[in-house]
């Protein structure tokens, strides 16, 4: 019995020490609520205005090579000819998207029999009439897709992208 009252003193021992720690740990939380604000801060992505081309610029089902959010970026500008998905200008038909392969990064090349964007490397497809939907392949994500706006003059620009672009840990520059 003596035994056994010691051990119930240990833990009692053992659980306020804990709950010091709890404590101590309680107040450090206190500490990082403004660490933890910078930290989603620096999580958030904010995308420059790019002007890409004009809408006189495009012609139906031909691509036009563009690069966004920046130089190592490549992507395809696109007008599709009948109105689609995240589409803008005046028939809601130009899109845009990158062209790294999600897989693992092979360029893209356009297929404009079907409207898709095809990976040599292992042969994932991506339908351009449904937001960079991945239809075929290897990739386990559909097409980051640039946001686009189309001002009264016609410039298109890209203002944003909907997915995370191959080879980047987050979108920001
Ligand atoms: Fe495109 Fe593998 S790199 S499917």
């Amino acid at each position: 019995m003596k035994k056994c009252n010691r051990l119930v003193e240990v833990g009692r021992r053992q659980f306020l020490r804990g709950g010091v720690m709890g404590a101590a740990g309680a107040a450090a939380a206190t500490v990082f609520p403004a660490h933890q604000a910078q930290a989603r801060s620096l999580a958030r992505v904010e995308y420059p205005a790019d002007r890409l081309a004009n809408v006189a610029d495009l012609v139906v089902n031909e691509p036009m090579d563009i690069t966004y959010p920046d130089e190592d970026s490549p992507g395809v500008l696109l007008k599709l000819g009948t109105a689609v998905q995240g589409g803008v200008g005046p028939d809601g038909d130009i899109v845009a998207y990158s062209v790294l392969c999600p897989h693992k990064g092979w360029l893209l090349t356009y297929n404009p029999g079907d409207m898709t964007l095809n990976c040599p490397g292992h042969f994932s497809r991506f339908d351009c009439e449904a937001g960079g939907q991945q239809t075929w392949g290897h990739a386990t994500q559909n097409l980051p897709q640039f946001e686009l706006r189309v001002d009264d003059g016609g410039d298109i620009y890209a203002e944003g992208v909907d997915e995370l672009i191959y080879g980047r840990l987050s979108n920001v520059i």
